[in-house]
């Protein structure tokens, strides 16, 4: 039997079409003359036969203009993927009690969750950048957060309220101890921007949800089971 013709790929994804049609208006002369309009499709997997990356994690560049040697640069990078790694796992650890909470208290708590998830966010990504800024790697997904972040693994289970405030501010207070270490060394070394940042971004907004979690503590229960 005859087969099909074997060229033509099916190039019939919306990626592909796109750049099609949009080349038919530059292409006006090679559609006249009959032939077909050039088809673009991504290369996948290309990982696998790249050289090597860009930069290695755990390394420094010099690739900004920034006034600090590459020693304080690695000392500050290694101390602030440090301080990311504990921040995007309290910002997660958030998100999760925001979800799960129950309780009397629990519109307060939803709340008040979700807020400090926004603003540990954002946190993270001053973080982020400011490793970017000197000449460092950013660790960034889950997997490596969860080998480097020091704080303990909740369960995947639903915890009472007491225990979610609990795991929260002890969270809070790790971080907290590593700020100010950090923040010492920074300006010891002369980072004074990473200073800035572990006392006036991290410090600040960790001690400030410290206060507002702290007040959901009590000592009494509000109901009884029996
Ligand atoms: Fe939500």
């Amino acid at each position: 039997m005859a087969k099909a013709p074997a060229k033509k790929p099916a190039a019939t994804s919306g990626a592909a079409a796109t750049p099609a049609k949009s080349a038919t208006r530059t292409s006006t002369a090679s559609a006249a003359a009959g032939s077909a309009a050039p088809s673009v499709q991504p290369v996948l997997n290309q990982q696998f036969n790249a050289p090597t990356p860009l930069q290695k994690y755990g390394t420094v560049s010099q690739r900004l203009p920034i006034g600090l040697d590459e020693k304080t640069r690695q000392q500050s990078v290694n101390n602030l993927n440090q301080l990311l790694a504990d921040t995007i796992t309290l910002r997660d650890l958030y998100k999760k009690h925001h979800w799960q909470v129950v309780g009397p208290t629990f519109y307060q708590l939803h709340l008040l969750y979700d807020k400090h998830y926004e603003e540990q966010s954002a946190l993270v990504d001053t973080i982020a950048e400011r490793i970017q800024i000197l000449g460092g790697v950013a660790v960034a997904m889950a997997h490596d957060v969860a080998e480097l972040t020091s704080i303990p693994r909740p369960p995947r289970d639903r915890e009472e309220a007491p225990i979610q405030v609990g795991r929260l501010l002890e969270a809070h207070q790790i971080i907290l101890k590593n700020a100010h270490k950090f923040a010492k060394e920074a300006d010891e070394s002369g980072d004074d921007g990473t200073n800035d940042l572990a006392v006036s971004d991290v410090m600040r907004l960790n001690e400030l949800q410290v206060w507002f979690v702290s007040e959901h503590v009590v000592d009494t229960p509000l109901a009884r089971t029996e």
